[in-house]
Formats: structure tokens, C-alpha cells, sequence
């Protein structure tokens, strides 16, 4: 097979991830993450901005060196175009195109939320290690988005259920922050969990049409109840804390279950793909395997956790489907915040 080699540069938050892959194969994969955000609770959008300007071409370099190749060996340059935080996408755009006029290569812009869809057909990205053969639907599960995706073709995808409100990401952060676990909110809560009873704490699900969700009554409906409790005894957080995290995490886990299962119903498509990063949730992960093998009909793909969550790679492989399909952009393309 031809050697295709693509860089991808991945921008959209307050990680600066690179890689480099030939056709379907990862030569590098680097992460840059932010700590500063830490001692704010959350992403301060400017300070993330300055440090993908800092560390860029740290990640470029390192991708380069890792991959073994030569940097006049890159037929294309792939990147994060939207959705995500304007100053971050800018910085990475500013970059994609210099390094595209700088060394004549092809310039190729990437949807974010499709990128995490398509990191499926990158060599062994996910626990099954094959390829989900369409028609697929895809739980899309990120801190920016909360989606049903029906996917037909690598670039032919139809949302048909997505929230109302809030993200699961942004549920999972918050409810961290309540307990007090906060930055990375998600990651942490699923942690605390591990020694947890999953059981103790039952809490009402949202009760939305179709294949919609929302969030933010299931947010509030958590935090009204913690603080009855902390009224009563100001250690209930402290004593309870891994029992709380569990109890939320399953919740969570059961209300994404059901939405996928009306939805094979409605498509009679049994085929699910993960994607996102909240994808990288033990609970949610061990539930739908457990769900699979108990239903014959489910097939499900659920990638490794350095795939869950927001990698450059994707964003390279996404750029190979374009560069196939010719989808070339041009210099003059800017960023966008939403979908
Ligand atoms: O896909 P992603 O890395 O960035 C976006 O595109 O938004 O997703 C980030 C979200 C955050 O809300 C983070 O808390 C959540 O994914 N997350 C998790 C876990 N790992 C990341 N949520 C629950 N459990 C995890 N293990
Ligand atoms: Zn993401």
C-alpha cells in the first residue's frame, strides 16, 4: 500500500495533542496537557489559548522525532477547525496553515465531533481492534456534546437524539465540583467510584422524549439533595464521598444505556459505537459491555482510552478521509465555536 502520511493537530480545549499515522497506522501520538487549570477549577480560556501557543511546537517536534520520519515525508496537514474555544482553535489554526505553506502540503480542516466518531477506523483504536462496519450509531459522549449519531458513511452522519441542555461531560464536571473532586471533574469522579457501593443512593433519571437527554434537572436534582443531607450533618460529602460518586456515575451509565437501546428499537441498528470523552468511563464502558453480551444482537465498539478522549490522531484520520476524497481547504478557512 502507498505510504500516506498525515500530521494532525488537535487545538479545540486545553489539551495540545499531535499526531502522525501512515494511512490507518499511528506513528505518534503526543499530549500535551494544561495543569494550570487546575488551581482555577475549570478551563480559563485565555490562559489555554497562550500555552497551545507554547507548547505547539513542543508537540510538533516531539510527533515528528517519535514518528521516525522525515518532515518533508508529510503529504498533508489535518486540524481541529470547530467546535471548541475560539483563542485555542485560532492558535492551532494559525499553526496548521503556516506548517502548510511552509512546507507546500495540502491543508485539510476537521469537524472535532466527527473526528472522535471516525478514531474508530484508525489501526486498532478500539478494544474489539476492527473496523464498525456502517450503517452504525455512535453514543457521542464529550464534554461539548451529548449525542445520538446515525452514521451511513465516513462523512454522511444524521443526529437523532442529542440534549436538551447540558453535556454528560459538563454533568459529570459539575457534580464533581459539588463534591468537592473537582479539575478534571469526570476522570476523578470516576476514581472516587472504584471503592464505592454503587447502590446506596438512588436518584430520579430525567424524564425526556425520544432520543433526547438533558442534564441540567438531573444536576440540579443531585445538588438539591446533597444539600438537604449537609444540613443535617456537615460530613455526609466527606463520609459518603466514594458511595456518592458511584451512585452518580451508575445513574449517568443507565440513562445513556436506555437512550441507545430505544434507539436500535427506532433504527434497527444493533451496531453502537462510543465515542468522546467521557467514552473513557469505567462504569459506562463496563455497563455496555455487560449489555452487549446479554443482548446477541448488540455489537459494540468502544475505544481505548487514549482514543476516549481528545487525541490528535483522530483529527489525522479524519484529514486521510478528506485527502481521499480530495476535500482540500484553503487558507482563507477560520474557526468555528459550535456545531
Ligand atoms: O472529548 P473530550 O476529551 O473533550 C471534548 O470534546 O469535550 O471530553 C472531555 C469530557 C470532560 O467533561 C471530562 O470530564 C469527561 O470528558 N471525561 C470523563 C472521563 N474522562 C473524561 N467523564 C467521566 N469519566 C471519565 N473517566
Ligand atoms: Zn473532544
Amino acid at each position: 500500500k502507498k505510504k500516506l502520511i498525515i500530521i494532525g493537530i488537535e487545538s479545540t480545549c486545553d489539551d495540545t495533542a499531535v499526531s502522525i499515522i501512515n494511512n490507518r497506522e499511528v506513528l505518534s501520538n503526543v499530549i500535551i496537557r494544561q495543569k494550570i487549570h487546575k488551581k482555577y477549577g475549570g478551563v480559563v480560556p485565555e490562559l489555554a489559548s497562550r500555552f497551545h501557543d507554547k507548547n505547539l511546537y513542543l508537540a510538533v517536534n516531539q510527533a515528528i522525532f517519535l514518528s521516525r520520519i522525515d518532515k518533508y515525508e508529510i503529504d498533508a496537514v489535518s486540524f481541529s477547525l470547530g467546535p471548541g474555544l475560539i483563542g485555542s482553535l485560532l492558535v492551532g489554526a494559525s499553526f496548521a496553515k503556516s506548517f502548510s505553506i511552509g512546507l507546500k502540503i495540502p491543508l485539510l480542516t476537521v469537524n472535532h465531533v466527527q473526528a472522535h466518531i471516525l478514531v474508530h477506523f484508525i489501526q486498532n483504536a478500539n478494544i474489539n481492534n476492527s473496523f464498525p462496519k456502517f450503517p452504525f450509531l455512535c453514543l457521542m459522549i464529550s464534554g461539548g456534546h451529548t449525542q445520538i449519531i446515525k452514521v451511513n458513511d465516513f462523512f454522511k452522519m444524521e443526529i437523532i437524539g442529542s440534549t436538551l441542555d447540558d453535556s454528560v461531560g459538563d454533568a459529570f464536571d459539575k457534580i464533581a465540583r459539588m463534591l468537592g473532586i473537582y479539575y478534571p471533574g469526570g476522570p476523578l469522579l470516576d476514581r472516587f467510584s472504584k471503592s464505592g457501593y454503587s447502590k446506596k443512593f438512588n436518584f430520579s433519571k430525567p424524564n425526556v422524549n425520544e432520543l433526547d437527554f438533558s442534564f441540567s434537572g438531573f444536576k440540579s436534582h443531585i445538588f438539591q439533595f446533597i444539600k438537604k443531607k449537609l444540613k443535617k450533618d456537615s460530613f455526609f460529602i466527606k463520609n459518603n464521598l466514594a458511595d456518592l460518586c458511584a451512585s452518580v456515575q451508575r445513574t449517568i451509565s443507565e440513562i445513556l444505556l436506555e437512550k441507545i437501546h430505544k434507539a436500535t428499537i427506532k433504527t434497527g441498528i444493533f451496531r453502537i459505537v462510543l465515542a468522546g470523552g467521557v467514552s473513557a468511563n469505567n462504569e459506562i464502558r463496563r455497563n455496555f459491555i455487560l449489555f452487549a453480551k446479554r443482548n446477541k444482537k448488540w455489537e459494540i465498539f468502544i475505544p481505548k482510552k487514549k482514543y476516549s478522549i481528545d487525541n490528535g490522531a483522530m483529527i489525522a484520520i479524519t484529514g486521510l478521509f478528506k485527502y481521499k476524497k480530495n476535500f482540500f481547504d484553503s487558507i482563507n478557512v477560520t474557526p468555528y465555536t459550535k456545531f
